[in-house]
């Protein structure tokens, strides 16, 4: 085995493991909030602190599904609509300590092949960035469309703008603006894409709305 190949087998162990953890705590998480329920326990912080605590999973899951997506493609047949209302439900945990509305509207599906976790990698980091550009309060939308043999994914937010000189950017590997940023999320999710012949861009930027694009080809 060669070092690459020993690195991705490690990988996958210790995701599998952390994976394993997660469920138990996703477990009992669920199990305390019945029982407080059931014995009409009223407390607002332990509520809250139960709710950081399923977010700050659901965050971890994200995250697992990055160390997956970071292994070689995996393509497959699948049903755009689901995948596109899976990703907006694993990105719904980024939302959190802010006041951001996520509209998803799917006027149609089709199948694609895909990558599914390199799929929902590249959703959650754009709507991620999107609830980064966001101050307090704002508002995201998703939208997937099938016209003709593409199939599209508009992922827009009226958070800050993008400086036509950073539109330029965005993509290439490390370009951040960011204090905590790696800059390698849209250069990973683009390259990702058009590994599984797809296609990112961005489309707009301006003071009301930032708009990214996802196009895939339709199999069928
Ligand atoms: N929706 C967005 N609104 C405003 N700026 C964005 C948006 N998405 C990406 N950007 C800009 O692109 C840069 C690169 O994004 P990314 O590759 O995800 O790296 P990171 O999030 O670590 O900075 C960000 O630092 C930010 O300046
Ligand atoms: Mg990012």
């Amino acid at each position: 085995m060669n070092d690459s190949e020993l690195i991705k087998l490690q990988t996958r162990c210790v995701s599998h493991e952390i994976r394993n953890h997660v469920s138990i705590c996703e477990m009992y998480t669920e199990i305390l909030r019945k029982n407080l329920d059931r014995d009409g326990y009223k407390n607002d912080s332990v509520e809250n602190a139960i709710e950081c605590i399923k977010k700050s999973l659901k965050i971890i899951g994200n995250s697992l599904i990055d160390l997956k997506a970071a292994n070689n493609l995996s393509m497959q047949n699948c049903d755009f609509k689901n995948l596109v209302e899976e990703g907006v439900r694993l990105a719904e945990a980024y939302t959190a300590g802010k006041d951001i509305k996520i509209t998803c509207l799917i006027k149609n599906s089709c199948i694609i092949f895909a990558d599914t976790n390199k799929f929902l990698a590249c959703m959650v980091n754009i709507i991620k960035n999107a609830t980064e550009a966001i101050e307090i309060k704002g508002e995201i939308n998703v939208i997937a469309e099938v016209k003709g043999s593409a199939a599209h994914l508009k992922i827009s937010n009226n958070g800050k703008m993008i400086s036509p000189e950073k539109q330029k950017e965005i993509f290439k590997e490390g370009f951040t603006t960011k204090n905590t940023g790696s800059g390698l999320g849209l250069h990973i999710c683009k390259s990702n894409l058009e590994a599984q012949n797809a296609v990112l861009k961005l489309n707009k930027s301006t003071g009301k709305l930032t708009e990214f694009e996802i196009i895939f080809p339709v199999t069928k």
